[in-house]
Parts: structure tokens; C-alpha cells; sequence
């Protein structure tokens, strides 16, 4: 297992050397081969190799020993005590691998290990020449994910914010390993709050079918709560509602225009949103794509013995039967078909996973809502599971979910009067205060008006990103304009700020870029300063930052990796010079290895910027 592991690797590595190598996977491997060797026939033992945060125990720990130790006590024979166990693996540790200087063993066993500075200068040249660039991928998969999905006529909130920045960053990142991906807006366009959208709408603008093409409607949330409004207080109008729901969902050409004017008016808030913050690809498919596999599943599902009537509680009998499905272990059951033969939110999802399963051939379906929604995606599968739709062993499904975005008085965000915040505004007063920080200290005089107003908008919506993307999505946080846009600590300020004093070194070196890159092709390259160092282990470990990234579908990792690097590029700058004078015969003499390593860096923080949809700037 571990030899074809291994053929299997360096097949890879030799295929393609431009591509970044993940150095802790590297490791992982080396090792399982070490205690393959000296334990021969142990059945998958995990190997993990970790960081470690104390240049005294090396770069990275491997700490196989005591738990290798525990689990052969007794069994093999003298073996007294756990550093015996590392011994016997760091005799049989590949003696031919260019990525290690050397193995110590520390304290009960554990292994730390110390990379070659040679290796390190190697790879960061391959970053400079070529960009952080993904190993290849032999198994590309057709990913979708299912993000932002806002509902027609009601507000878009700070939670499809979060779904849409969440979801674009996880879409980048499977982009990024080779994945064929597919970005669906599951937009809520289809269900009975239409009934009363249309109803009001042929009271107030009866003229519509013939009239101009664009609903006269400019806010369709106040549109909306007027229609709300009158469904629960005028009897005659809710009857009428419920008339409209039945024609629109048997597909009447008059009621679909109607559909169609509201739609439009939600599409160009959504869009406007979309285009500011640079979500590309986004397909929309509402719940009403799936009206005619609604029909086909609930049939199906009927068909096979699975859907079971049941009187809603509380006065159930005259609401009348439904019907319901339960997933195998009881838990909360599906409602299939309301009482009053309409579908449900449930019943959309169950045909959206048959549709994407079937028609769409996805190999991996990752679904992007408000943590709240886990029960209900939980039944989802399992009823999916149950009805023969989706086998768990040939395609993976993930529900990534997030927590609640909170105000500044750490309650649910609301604007003042208590409102729901909208994005549009949202987004404005980022840009205003952006533009407040950046006059604040005087960039309106440095730069020409243009480069000023790319400049705050680009630092408003990073930070809005970035903020969103740097807590570990599962827990809530709270926005706050005044932190995200601080330039100091974890923020796209300061991000943002390190990237364009890197890319202006060299400029001001005046070393072009083509220079720098037949430098790198040729020259021997030193460096050997313990920053310089640092910083090369720093930027080297985006791969496995990467693969953090994608087993666990979270971003936070990589903004730490990415804060960790302009920390220690900021370290490196104060105590390596790269531009040197000469104080007594006034000369420059300009560091190439050290212009080299700034580009390196560069490179990376781009590519990681890429990933979370931030756009750097060469001036701010
Ligand atoms: N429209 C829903 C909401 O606003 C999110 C839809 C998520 N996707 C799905 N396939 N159910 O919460």
C-alpha cells in the first residue's frame, strides 16, 4: 500500500515540477513508509504530522511513538519504552529525500524534524518562476454548491451575505484543486407567498400582460408586506391568493407572465449584489425549475410505499390530510404534499438532489445555509437514502453551515430602528467609511481620483470578505466596520497593505520583473538569515493549508495563513535589507535573493487572495 502510495507520488512530482508540494503531506508519507518498515503489517495506522510552533523542536513533529508504543507493548519483542519505537523509525526513514536536513528524537519519542534550507530556497524559487500552483488532479470531480439562494420579494439579509461569500470562496478553492465546479443560486422564487403577490398585483397594475415589460415597482419588500398585509386581513383577497397559487403551479401562461415581472425585479437587486462583489458563474435555478420533478418525485416516492398521511396538529382535521415521509431513524419527517396539495421546501429539495444526482452527474453536493437549516438537510439525505436517490458511497454531499452574523451589541443584526439591514446599503456605507479611513491618512492626496475610488471600494468589499471569512464559519461574529477596517491585526487592511509594499520593492529597486525572472532561472540563490527562513517555511505550507481547507470546508485557515505570512514578511523586511546604502561611499547594492523572496510572497498572498474573492490593488 504504502509503495504504490509512494511510486504514485513521485510519478506525480516528477510529471509536473512547477506545482507547489505539500510538505506535510510529504512528510505523512515518509513516515507511514518508516513505520511500515520497522512494524511491518500494521493495518492503517494514522501518522500525523504536525507544525510545530518552537523552532528548538524543528519545523514540523511527527509524534507516532507513544501511541505505536501503547498499542505494541508487550507484543513485540524489545521493545522497552516509546524513543525505542522512534529510533527504530528514523532507521528506516527514506535516507535519499531532499526536503529534510535532519530527524531528532525529543523527550517520550516524539520525532521532530528539521527541513533543508536548500529545499526551501528550491521551492520558493519554483513559487517565484511559476505562481502557488495545484498539484495536477487525476480525479477531478463535478462539484456543485448550492450558495446564496435568497428568497423573490423578501430581503436578501446578512445570512445570504454570508452564504454567497462562504460559497464562492469554497467554489474558488475547489476551482483551485482542479474540480469542475457548478455555482447554483437556489433561489427561493417558487410557493404560496406568490399567490399574493400576483393577486395584488392584478389589483394595482391590471394592465400588466399588456402593459410595459418592467414592473413599476421599484421596492417589492414593501410591495410584498402590503400583499402580506392584505392576505391577513381582507378574507376575499386570501381566496383569491390561494386561486392565483393553484394557476401558477398548473402553469397558466397569464400567471407565469405575472411570476415572471416579480422575479425581474428581485433578479436586478440580486444581480447589482452579485456584480459588487465579484461573484461570477452563479447560475440561477430557483425552486420553481423543479415544479414538473416536484410531480415526478411525489409520485415516485408514492409510488414506492414511502409517503404516509398525517393530520397536522392543532385542528388538523380541518386543514385536512397530508402527506409525509419519515427518514429510517425517525427523526423529524419531510411534508411531501400539503393538505391542500401544494408542495413544500422539503419537497423541492428532495427533487433538487434527484435532479443534481441524475441529471447533473455530481460527484459532490455541497449545500452552503445558515447552520439552522442542518436538521432539515439531515432529513433531506436521509429520506434521499431511503427512496434509493442518492447512495452516500458513490456521491458525497456536505452541508456547510454558518452561524448568525450579530451587531455590534452582540444581538442579531438590525439597523437602529430595527429593521432588517439591507445589502445594498450595506455595501454603501462599507464604501463611505473605507473612503473616510483612507482620507484619514491622506491617500485622496496621493493618488488620482480614479485610483482612490478603486481603492475604497475594493478595500469596503475585502473587508466585508474577509471579516465574514476569517472566523471559523460554524461560529457567529459580529460586524463591525470599525475592526474589519483596522490596519493593524487579522484584517484585509492590513493584508492588503502588506501586498502592495511587497510589489513595490522591486519597483523601487528598479528591477523589472523580467530581470528578476532571468535571475531566478540562473543564479545560485543564498538565504540564510533565520527571517528569511521563517518566512520561506511560511509561504511553503499553502498546500497544506489547501488541503485543511478542503477536508474540513472552512476558510479561516487560510486567512491565518495568509495573516501569518505578512507578519513574518513584515519581520523579514525590518531585518533583511533589500536595498542597501552604502553609508560611507554612498552606493546601492540591491539583495536579488531577497527581491526573489518578495515575489515569492507575493505570489502566494495572490493566489490565496484569489481564493477568498479578494482583489489586491497595486497602489493604495
Ligand atoms: N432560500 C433558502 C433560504 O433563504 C436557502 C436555500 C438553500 N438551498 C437549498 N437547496 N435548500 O434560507
Amino acid at each position: 500500500r504504502v509503495n504504490i502510495l509512494k511510486r504514485a507520488y513521485e510519478e506525480e512530482v516528477r510529471k509536473d515540477i512547477k506545482h507547489m508540494k505539500n510538505i506535510a503531506q510529504m512528510l505523512r508519507l515518509y513516515f507511514t513508509i518508516a513505520v511500515d518498515k520497522a512494524f511491518p503489517g500494521l493495518e492503517d495506522f494514522p501518522v500525523a504530522v504536525a507544525p510545530t510552533n518552537n523552532p528548538k523542536f524543528g519545523d514540523y513533529q511527527c509524534n507516532v511513538a507513544p501511541p505505536l508504543f501503547a498499542m505494541l507493548k508487550g507484543k513485540v519483542a524489545g521493545i522497552a519504552n516509546p524513543r525505542q519505537i522512534a529510533d527504530a523509525i528514523v532507521r528506516e526513514f527514506p535516507k535519499s529525500i531532499d526536503v529534510i536536513e535532519k530527524l531528532e528524537i525529543a523527550g517520550p519519542g516524539f520525532i521532530n524534524v528539521f527541513l533543508n534550507p536548500e529545499y526551501l530556497i528550491e521551492e520558493t524559487r519554483t513559487v517565484f518562476l511559476h505562481g502557488a500552483l495545484p498539484a495536477p488532479n487525476p480525479c477531478k470531480k463535478r462539484v456543485i454548491v448550492d450558495m446564496s439562494s435568497p428568497n423573490v420579494a423578501k430581503e436578501m439579509h446578512v445570512g445570504h451575505l454570508r452564504s454567497t461569500i462562504i460559497g464562492e470562496g469554497l467554489a474558488r478553492l475547489m476551482e483551485y484543486l482542479g474540480n469542475d465546479v457548478l455555482r447554483l443560486n437556489h433561489v427561493g422564487d417558487w410557493g404560496t407567498q406568490f399567490g399574493m403577490l400576483i393577486c395584488l398585483l392584478q389589483e394595482k397594475f391590471s394592465n400588466y400582460l399588456t402593459g410595459n415589460k418592467q414592473l413599476p415597482v421599484s421596492d417589492l419588500q414593501t410591495f410584498y408586506k402590503e400583499a402580506k398585509k392584505r392576505f391577513d386581513e381582507d378574507e376575499d383577497f386570501k381566496k383569491r391568493s390561494y386561486a392565483c397559487v393553484v394557476e401558477l403551479q398548473s402553469l397558466n401562461p397569464e400567471y407565469l407572465k405575472a411570476w415572471n415581472l416579480i422575479c425581474d425585479v428581485s433578479r436586478k437587486e440580486f444581480t447589482k449584489i452579485y456584480e459588487r462583489l465579484d461573484i461570477k458563474n452563479l447560475i440561477e435555478r430557483g425552486e420553481s425549475f423543479y415544479q414538473k420533478r416536484m410531480e415526478t418525485i411525489v409520485k415516485e416516492l408514492d409510488a414506492k410505499g414511502l409517503l404516509e398521511d398525517d393530520l397536522p396538529e392543532g385542528g388538523g382535521a380541518l386543514q385536512g390530510i397530508r402527506k409525509i415521509m419519515h427518514p429510517p431513524d425517525k427523526s423529524l419527517p419531510l411534508i411531501i404534499v400539503k393538505s391542500d396539495g401544494g408542495f413544500t421546501y422539503d419537497t423541492s429539495d428532495m427533487a433538487t438532489i434527484k435532479q443534481r444526482v441524475e441529471e447533473e452527474r455530481a460527484d459532490w453536493i455541497i449545500y452552503v445555509t445558515d447552520a439552522g437549516q442542518a436538521t432539515h438537510f439531515y432529513s433531506i439525505y436521509k429520506c434521499a437514502k431511503r427512496a434509493g436517490i442518492w447512495d452516500p458511497t458513490k456521491v458525497r454531499i456536505d452541508h456547510v453551515g454558518f452561524g448568525v452574523v450579530l451587531g455590534e451589541d452582540k444581538k442579531k443584526f438590525k439597523t437602529r430602528s430595527g429593521e432588517t439591514v439591507k445589502l445594498a446599503d450595506l455595501l454603501d456605507e462599507g464604501i463611505k467609511r473605507a473612503g473616510d479611513k483612507l482620507k484619514e491618512k491622506g491617500r485622496d492626496k496621493e493618488m488620482t481620483q480614479e485610483e482612490f475610488n478603486a481603492a475604497m471600494t475594493s478595500v469596503a468589499y475585502s473587508c466585508i470578505k474577509y471579516s465574514d471569512l476569517s472566523h471559523n464559519r460554524v461560529h457567529e461574529y459580529v460586524f463591525s466596520f470599525d475592526k474589519m477596517l483596522e490596519d493593524k491585526g487579522n484584517t484585509a487592511v492590513y493584508l492588503l497593505y502588506a501586498y502592495t509594499r511587497i510589489k513595490s520593492i522591486a519597483r523601487k529597486a528598479g528591477v523589472s520583473l523580467e530581470q528578476l525572472q532571468e535571475y531566478g532561472n540562473k543564479s545560485k540563490i543564498t538565504l540564510a538569515h533565520p527571517k528569511e527562513l521563517k518566512l520561506m517555511k511560511t509561504i511553503l505550507k499553502f498546500p497544506e493549508t489547501i488541503e485543511k481547507c478542503a477536508a474540513e470546508l472552512v476558510l479561516h485557515p487560510m486567512c491565518e495563513l495568509l495573516y501569518d505570512i505578512a507578519v513574518y514578511f513584515s519581520e523579514f523586511y525590518d531585518s533583511c535589507y533589500c536595498i542597501e546604502k552604502d553609508s560611507k561611499t554612498g552606493e546601492t547594492k540591491i539583495h536579488m535573493d531577497r527581491l526573489l523572496l518578495c515575489e515569492a510572497t507575493a505570489n502566494v498572498l495572490k493566489q490565496g487572495f484569489d481564493i477568498l474573492a479578494i482583489r489586491p490593488l497595486h497602489r493604495m
